[in-house]
């Protein structure tokens, strides 16, 4: 069989998409980690942020000189920059021989037979229905413990800044059976954590003769599978997130108490032109119903430095809204204009390099410091590790995470992966609590 080389950057639901295109080409070609003993290399590519984008075209030059090397050696494009940039992609980067955005994987096999016959081809159709539901990922970079799980795809959000509407199309939800029966078939292989993806999972809905299901019942079908399974989700927009779902979480103690709730910014100027749809009181409102219905559920943010307009006092209320929360972990980053969005159309960049590396940095200090704080805090206290590997440190650790998403490194004893380990913290970085296993 031939060989297939995937390389994939931008989000979760790439890595998840990844595996769906593995799946698909699994009659044709198996995987391998090796660049020399591809046959076919496909880069699974993010539009995100500028940076994204760079970083992938460096890529396509490097991998340029192997196919001078091989001459046999197709190359493919997948993903966002696919979907953004489309067939101009192609005159672009020479050395690709075809690609395919989102919605279109299902039509890998005749894209690479086109391609193989030396004609360059593309696929971008963006579908309303395509949630690739009766495909079963292949898990080729898998530890075996943790799976991602699509129950959703596209966004009809529509932030002012943000290029995913438009590489990723219409929000649409799959099947609850496809999704309760793919994680059922996880645990029973030894799977012992999974991650429901979607780039706003609270608004996952789905009516049809047999169910009527939102996302908290979707969340209750899937913890019920075993309580050893924990249920992990990624990621919640503000303005959807339901005390229904914050129940559920307090009811499952395999539902892990850890919540990525991207504000983007504290100021209610920001976030009215960046069309988040909430305000700064509504969200602390929100965090306020977390911490009482779940009082050690630990929180992580996205954060936009330099958006368009941002004064000094914009910038202050995002640092004050961090302390305020008192984030576990964030996502943070400068902001990068997208053609085509509604931001590049109505508001001026006008926010300097310099200036947005600043606010960047003090965002990134003062994260940091909060890591820190809440991981001290943790000292003293008994977790519950699931075993996820051996720590790149040392041979004699292991590592996992907590409910709360904290890595924990602690001596390896007879423990091994796929365990669930009491550990009592006994010290910390920002990144890591360390501890002994009881
Ligand atoms: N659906 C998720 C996140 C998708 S993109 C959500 O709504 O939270 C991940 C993060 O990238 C966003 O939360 C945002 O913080 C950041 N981002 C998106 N577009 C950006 C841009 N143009 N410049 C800088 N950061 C951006
Ligand atoms: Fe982008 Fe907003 Fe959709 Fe997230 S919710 S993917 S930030 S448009
Ligand atoms: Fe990037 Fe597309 Fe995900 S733009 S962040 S890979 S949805």
């Amino acid at each position: 069989m031939k060989k297939l080389h995937i390389e994939t950057y931008g989000c979760q639901m790439n890595v998840a998409d990844s595996e769906v295109v593995a799946s698909i080409l699994s009659p044709y070609y198996t995987i391998t980690d090796s660049l020399r003993e591809a046959d076919l290399i496909l880069l699974n590519t993010c539009s995100v942020r500028d940076n994204a984008e760079q970083r992938i075209r460096k890529r396509l030059r490097e991998l340029a000189s192997l196919k001078k090397k091989n001459k046999n050696l197709l190359l493919g494009l997948l993903g966002c920059m696919a979907e953004r940039i489309k067939e101009q992609l192609l005159e672009q980067e020479k050395a690709l021989d075809f690609i395919a955005g989102p919605d279109a994987y299902r039509s890998l096999p005749q894209l690479i037979e086109g391609a193989s016959l030396g004609n360059t081809s593309f696929n971008v159709l963006l579908s309303e229905k395509e949630t690739y539901d009766d495909i079963d990922p292949v898990r080729y970079d898998s530890n075996g413990i943790s799976a991602f799980i699509a129950i959703m795809r596209g966004c009809n959000n529509f932030c002012s800044y943000c290029v995913v509407p438009y590489t990723r199309g219409r929000e649409r939800s799959r099947e609850p059976k496809t999704i309760i029966e793919e994680a059922q078939n996880l645990f029973e292989k030894g799977f012992r954590e999974v991650t429901l993806l979607g780039q706003n999972v609270n608004s996952y809905y789905w009516k049809d003769v047999l169910s009527n299901m939102d996302f908290a019942d979707l969340v209750e079908k899937i913890a019920q599978i075993s309580p050893l399974l924990r249920v992990r989700y990624a990621t919640s927009h503000p303005k959807d997130i339901s005390d229904k779902l914050l129940l559920i979480m307090a009811k499952y103690p395999n539902v892990c108490h850890y919540i990525h709730l991207p504000v983007q910014s504290g100021s209610n100027n920001m976030l009215k032109k960046m069309n988040r749809v909430y305000s700064r009181e509504y969200y602390l409102e929100r965090i306020r119903k977390i911490k009482e219905i779940l009082p050690d559920c630990a929180i992580s943010t996205d954060i936009i430095a330099g958006f368009c307009g941002e004064t000094e006092q914009d910038h202050q209320d995002t640092l004050n809204l961090m302390k305020e929360v008192g984030y576990e972990y964030a996502f943070m980053f400068k902001y990068s204009v997208r053609e085509g969005t509604k931001a590049a159309e109505k508001f001026e960049d006008d926010i300097t390099e310099e200036l947005k590396i600043k606010r960047l940095e003090e965002i990134i200090a003062l994260q940091q410091q909060l890591s820190l704080e809440s991981n001290k805090r943790d000292i003293g206290k008994t977790v519950t590790v699931l075993v996820e590997g051996i720590s790149k440190r040392s041979d004699e650790y292991l590592f996992g995470r907590n409910s709360q998403n904290k890595v924990c490194v602690f001596p390896k004893k007879h423990y091994k992966i796929g365990d669930y380990v009491e550990v009592k913290i006994v010290k910390c970085t920002a990144g890591t609590l360390i501890g002994e296993a009881l």
